[in-house]
C-alpha cells in the first residue's frame, strides 16, 4: 500500500553529489583554462585528466551505486520519454525521485559529450608546444582531426551544460521544485512508496581511486 505522509527519501548518494560538484568546478575550470590558453594548459590537462577519471568513476557507478545513480533506474525508452514530453506540455508533469525520463537522457547526453571531449582531449597538438599526452601515439593528420574535434566539441559542452542549468532554474521558477538542495544534502521529502538510493560511499571511493589510477597509468603511458 502506498506510504500517504511525506517522508525524507535519500536519493543522491554521497558519492554521485561528491561526483557532481567536482564535475562542476573541474568543467568550468577546464573551459576558462582552455580558452585562456598559454601557460593555463598545464592546468588544464590536469583538469581535463580529473574530468577523465570522474567519467570512468561514473560509469562503473552507474552499474553498482545507489538506486538512483544507476542506468537503469533512470535511462527509460521512447515511450517513457515522450509520455514525460507531452506532460511538460500539458503543463502536468509527474514528479519524479530520480532523474525524470527527459533529463535521463540529458545526463547521458552531457557524459557522451564530456567524454568526447577528455577523449579527444589526450590526443591534442596545438601546433605550438603542447600536445597530449597520447599524441605520440596517432599521426599528424589524426592528432589534427581530433583537436579539432576537441575544439568544435568544447562548444556543445557548453551548450549541454547551459540547457542543464536551464532546466534546473525552470523547474524552481515555474514548478516551484527545488532539485539543487536535494544534489547538495542527498535528500527529498517523498509522499508514497520509494526506494532509498543508499550506497557505500567506502566502495565510492575504491573505484574513485581506481578510476584514478587507471588515468594515471594511460596519461604516463
Ligand atoms: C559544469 C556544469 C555542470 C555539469 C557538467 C553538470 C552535470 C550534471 C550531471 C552529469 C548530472 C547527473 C548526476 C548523476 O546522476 O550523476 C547532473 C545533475 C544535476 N545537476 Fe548538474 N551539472 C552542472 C552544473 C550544475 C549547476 C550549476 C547546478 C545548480 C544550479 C546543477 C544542478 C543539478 C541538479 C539539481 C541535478 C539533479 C537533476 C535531477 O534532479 O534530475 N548542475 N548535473
Ligand atoms: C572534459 C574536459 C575538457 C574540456 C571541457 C576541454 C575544453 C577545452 C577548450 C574550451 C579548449 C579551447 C578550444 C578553443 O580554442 O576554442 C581546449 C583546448 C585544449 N585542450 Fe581541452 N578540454 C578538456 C580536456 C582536455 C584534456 C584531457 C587534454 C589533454 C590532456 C586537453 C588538452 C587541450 C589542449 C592542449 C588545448 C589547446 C588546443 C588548441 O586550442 O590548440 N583538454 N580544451
Amino acid at each position: 500500500m502506498a506510504n500517504a505522509s511525506p517522508r525524507s527519501v535519500l536519493v543522491w548518494d554521497l558519492p554521485t553529489r561528491a561526483f557532481h560538484w567536482l564535475l562542476v568546478a573541474l568543467v568550468v575550470c577546464s573551459v576558462v583554462t582552455g580558452k585562456v590558453g598559454g601557460n593555463a594548459i598545464a592546468y588544464h590537462m590536469v583538469s581535463g585528466c580529473a574530468i577523465l577519471a570522474l567519467l570512468l568513476f561514473r560509469i562503473a557507478w552507474g552499474f553498482v551505486g545507489g538506486r538512483h545513480a544507476r542506468f537503469a533506474s533512470f535511462v527509460r525508452g521512447p515511450a517513457a520519454v515522450l509520455a514525460y514530453a507531452q506532460e511538460l506540455l500539458a503543463g502536468k508533469p509527474a514528479a519524479h525521485l530520480g532523474h525524470n525520463p527527459l533529463g535521463g537522457w540529458s545526463v547521458l547526453g552531457m557524459l557522451a559529450a564530456l567524454a568526447l571531449q577528455a577523449g579527444t582531449g589526450l590526443f591534442v597538438d596545438d601546433e605550438i608546444a603542447t600536445q597530449g599526452p597520447l599524441n605520440k601515439y596517432v599521426s599528424g593528420a589524426t592528432a589534427a582531426l581530433l583537436t579539432t574535434i576537441h575544439r568544435m566539441n568544447a562548444k556543445i559542452v557548453v551548450a549541454l551544460v547551459a540547457l542543464h542549468v536551464a532546466a534546473v532554474v525552470f523547474h524552481a521558477l515555474a514548478r516551484r521544485e527545488d532539485l539543487v538542495r536535494p544534489m547538495l544534502h542527498g535528500r527529498k521529502h517523498w509522499v508514497g512508496d520509494a526506494d532509498h538510493g543508499h550506497a557505500s560511499p567506502i566502495l565510492g571511493a575504491v573505484i574513485a581511486a581506481i578510476a584514478g589510477g587507471l588515468v594515471y597509468i594511460l596519461v604516463t603511458l
